[in-house]
């Protein structure tokens, strides 16, 4: 009988992705059987966050619970991953010396061997490696679970923001070739996927290697999957705005497929706050990189993420961020979170703390603002018609069907099955709190696979 294997994600998109491709090898390569009921599972494994510490809380908590299955059954592997691996270490094994394995973002790949080792009696497994990129030439080819998928272009952040553990955790940056991600989109593409997301943690660093051994930028990764036959959507996350290439710009003016849309993490609107994150980038320059972008893709939406109450931060820095705010304009939301003391970076040994009240306070005032934000923006896509690739039924409502626009807002709409993997033309009629509401007013006929005569957008109108 096969093992039942139950994987549990926390955190980033990346983590999430990387918890597809270890379940897929998994699968694939050790036999194992995927299961949604951790009680009834053989191997059960955690991918874990650190970037916060209520995060990193969570993990232990989700370990005790799974102590008592255990308990239950001996048999049972217990294996932690992730961020939180990659920071303790064996040190997992002294607080929860029930954990079999302990495995790192770029040591996923080696969980097929681990497993078994631990199977064999081996004792408790930790590999916590930073291998140069190895882990991409030992994962299963990819397998689309729907019109969209991400594809890791880069691994790791050399930047070093004072408050970050993700250079320590994920390692430096290194980029995957060109020739290869373009074959994994190709892959993917064959199986249907219209929209690919590029991911990376500071994903505009990319520097991939070329044939004849010079580099390729992002810009130039876009241009190149923006050519693989029936990829029409293509999104990127997260940026940082050092390294913000012109080859990107330009991309945002001269590759239609590229979404209207751009995740760029501001942090902070002071530049005396900005210096102490060591973000390498004042204020002003971050306002005249989205001034350049939105010249080159007028109808761009921009999303950002902040942090307050980061040490040091007096009410007039915070003031400078909602000024920062106001002026900029974030049409696509943010994330914000409250500053949180990461133990190992270098924000750790800063003295001047803020208050808890005092970080919830600002937080709260700053999701206002950007709550205002975000609602005009919704008001003005009312009445307009946005391109929309049609991902399955909606979440809320399996009668409904749902997708996003290109500026990355969830649209639901009355539809059917034969819709799925399409793009359709939907007018906005209604905007909700979390999401907008429209009906279909054109849609492109079912697309044929890649290389068939009859591939290409053929848009048939339809009844509103
Ligand atoms: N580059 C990736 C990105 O932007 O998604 C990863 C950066 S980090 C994982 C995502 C966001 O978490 C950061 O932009 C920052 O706003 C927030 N963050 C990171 N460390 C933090 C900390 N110690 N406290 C609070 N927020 C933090
Ligand atoms: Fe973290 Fe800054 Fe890199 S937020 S992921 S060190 S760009």
């Amino acid at each position: 009988m096969s093992d039942t294997l139950y994987v549990e994600t926390q955190g980033c998109q990346m983590n999430e992705h990387d918890t597809e491709r270890l379940a897929d090898l998994l699968v694939t390569e050790a036999g194992m059987r995927r299961v949604d009921d951790p009680e009834s599972a053989d191997v059960l494994l955690l991918n874990t966050c650190s970037v916060r510490e209520k995060a990193q809380e969570k993990v232990f908590s989700r370990l005790g619970r799974w102590r008592r299955y255990k308990e239950q059954r001996p048999d049972v592997v217990i294996g932690v991953g992730g961020c939180v691996a990659s920071q303790e270490g064996a040190a997992i094994l002294e607080r929860a010396p029930y954990v079999d394995l302990v495995f790192g973002p770029q040591t996923l790949h080696r969980l097929p061997q681990l497993v078994a080792a631990v199977r064999a009696g081996a004792g408790a497994q930790v590999d916590i490696e930073f291998p140069e990129i190895e882990k991409f030439d030992h994962l299963p080819a990819p397998r689309a679970l729907g019109p969209t998928a991400y594809v890791s272009v880069m691994e790791g952040c050399s930047k070093y923001c004072a408050f970050c553990v993700v250079p320590y955790t994920r390692g430096e940056e290194i980029s995957r070739p060109l020739a290869d991600v373009v074959a994994e989109v190709e892959t993917l593409a064959v199986q249907g996927v219209r929209e690919i997301t590029l991911l990376g943690q500071n994903v505009n660093a990319y520097a991939g290697r070329l044939r004849d051994g010079s580099s390729a930028d992002l810009g130039l990764l876009i241009e190149a999957v923006a050519q693989v036959g029936g990829i029409d959507r293509i999104r990127f996350t997260t940026s940082h705005p050092v390294e913000f290439h012109d080859g990107l710009i330009e991309a945002y003016r001269e590759v239609p497929e590229l979404a209207d849309f751009l995740h760029l993490p501001v942090q902070s609107g002071s530049d005396a706050i900005l210096e102490r994150m060591k973000r390498g980038h004042r204020a002003a320059e971050y306002e005249a990189l989205v001034a350049e972008i939105r010249k080159a893709r007028p109808s761009l939406a921009l999303a950002s993420d902040f942090i307050v109450g980061f040490p040091g931060e007096s009410e007039g820095d915070f003031s400078q961020t909602l000024a920062l705010i106001e002026r900029v304009g974030f049409d696509a939301g943010a994330f914000s979170f409250a500053y949180s003391r990461r133990p190992g970076t270098p924000a750790a040994e800063l003295s001047d703390e803020v208050p808890d009240a005092v970080k919830r306070q600002r937080l709260y005032q700053l999701q206002v603002v950007i709550g205002q934000q975000q609602m005009a923006a919704a008001q003005r896509l009312l009445g307009s018609s946005q391109r929309i690739l049609v991902e399955g039924p909606s979440r809320r409502d399996p009668r409904e069907f749902s997708g996003r626009t290109s500026c990355n807002r969830v649209v639901n709409f009355a539809g059917d099955d034969s819709l799925v993997g399409s793009f359709a033309e939907v007018r906005i009629t209604e905007t909700r709190a979390h999401s907008l509401r429209g009906e279909v007013v054109a849609c492109e006929r079912p697309r044929a696979r890649p290389g068939s005569a009859t591939q290409g957008v053929q848009i048939a109108v339809t009844d509103g």
